[in-house]
């Protein structure tokens, strides 16, 4: 028995490695706080090098600077900055342990129907299916659409919620998982849809307001991390390199795309992409939006993970004409979901909430270019990429509150007929 139960980490081993996947056993997620200019810059130097190895991924700048690192070169990581000063702690001690606990969760769970959306991830085609079934049971209600085709030939679809007004009603546009691993940002859009639909409480959200919800916008980079690596974040097209596939869909919207905050490099996560709108998931939002011209009221990007809700701009430190009252529906946004239970939720611009400037995202178009009044992109107030399914219901539920306040909001200020 002994010599069974020793060879079941073993097994453990090969079968993560057996599907063929990423296998990330063994490595951990840092957790820095870097305190000045300089310790900032050290980060940096350690980020770079271990980058260039492929031993390291930046997450995240702030609030805490969160980097994931190789089993092998951990230790000596944590001594690098022990040594210079600057706190760090393990956040993630097994991100292959967190992505197996996750995906047990997930298994477990699953209830037999698509509308469980509060029960696990689910999958493209489980979505669509979602979305269908909405539109077979509410069809006054709910129209599912086709606005565009993903790079590997996915039809991407949006649900857009309407209880009259012909198409003369302000809009609030929401899409979710243009980063393929952020898993939790399609389960909120998914919980939005079922809440606006089919929860007669939230009749006064939809009552003089169109809301059109994008639930999966990068289909091709989510199955991906599905099925092979966890941690995908781009798309999955092709580029100059052939062994480095995808671009990041938030650095390739045509609006001062490429001036900060990008990589040039077709192998890093923020490859903005060989031109603008080298990214048909990318373009195809960005012309939904112009769509909408003279009716968009508010966008929102769901994104995780963070706990911020972030107004423009992302691609300069300048501040809109109207901040102020950019700031002000931000707050009251954060402070809904605070009171609903979650601690910590910040309101500001993107340099301010995540320590660096980044062009050629989502948010800076909709304001920019297809005329929104209100744009942001909102990080899920999840401590980590991998969420297991038992906890998407602690985050999900909370975070809606935050948009009952967004469509409070725009019915009062805008609602129409
Ligand atoms: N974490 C998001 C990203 O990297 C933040 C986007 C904020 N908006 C922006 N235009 N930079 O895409
Ligand atoms: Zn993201």
């Amino acid at each position: 028995l002994a010599l069974l139960l020793a060879l079941v980490p073993l097994v453990l081993l090969v079968a993560a490695q057996a599907d063929g996947g990423k296998d990330y056993t063994g490595w951990r997620v840092l957790r820095a706080q870097p305190a000045s200019a300089e310790q900032l810059r050290h980060v940096e130097v350690l980020v770079r090098a271990l980058g260039a190895e492929g031993a390291s991924q930046l997450w995240r700048w702030r609030p805490a600077t969160d980097v994931l690192v190789r089993g092998d070169v951990a230790d000596a990581a944590m001594r690098f900055l022990g040594a210079r000063g600057i706190a760090a702690n393990v956040h993630v001690a097994d991100v292959g342990a967190e992505i197996r606990r996750e995906r047990s969760a997930d298994a477990q769970r699953r209830g037999p129907r698509p509308q469980d959306v509060l029960r696990s991830y689910l999958r493209y085609d489980e979505m669509n299916e979602f979305m269908d079934d909405l539109q077979r049971r509410f069809p006054h209600l709910a129209t599912v659409a086709t606005f565009g085709r993903s790079y590997e030939g996915r039809d991407m679809k949006v649900m857009q919620i309407s209880s009259g007004g012909g198409g003369q009603r302000p809009v609030i546009l929401i899409d979710a998982g243009i980063h393929a691993r952020e898993w939790i940002a399609p389960a909120m859009a998914l919980y939005i849809i079922q809440q606006l639909v089919e929860n007669p409480s939230n009749a006064d959200l939809i009552a003089n307001v169109d809301w059109h919800v994008i639930p999966l916008l990068n289909p091709d980079g989510y199955e991906y991390s599905h099925t092979t690596d966890r941690m995908w974040r781009k798309t999955r097209s092709v580029t100059d390199v052939p062994e480095c596939f995808g671009a990041d869909p938030n650095r390739n919207f045509d609006f001062y795309w490429g001036v900060v905050g990008v990589s040039w490099d077709p192998c890093k996560e923020t490859y903005a992409g060989h031109e603008p709108f080298s990214e048909a998931e990318s373009e195809a939002l960005a012309m939904y939006g112009l769509g909408l011209r003279g009716r968009l009221r508010l966008y929102v990007a769901i994104h995780s993970y963070g706990g911020v809700f972030i107004h423009p701009w992302g691609y300069s430190h300048q501040k809109p004409s109207d901040y102020p009252k950019l700031v002000a529906l931000g707050q009251e946004v954060a402070g809904a979901i605070r009171r609903a239970g979650i601690p910590r939720f910040d309101v500001g611009n993107c340099f301010e909430m995540l320590g660096e400037l980044a062009a050629g995202g989502s948010d800076d178009w909709m304001k920019g270019v297809a005329g929104a009044n209100f744009s942001y992109t909102l990080e899920m107030p999840v401590p980590s990429f991998t969420t297991p399914a038992v906890h998407i219901e602690r985050y999900v539920v909370p975070t809606f509150e935050g948009f009952r306040a967004m469509g409070r909001f725009v019915s009062g200020v805008f609602g129409c007929c």
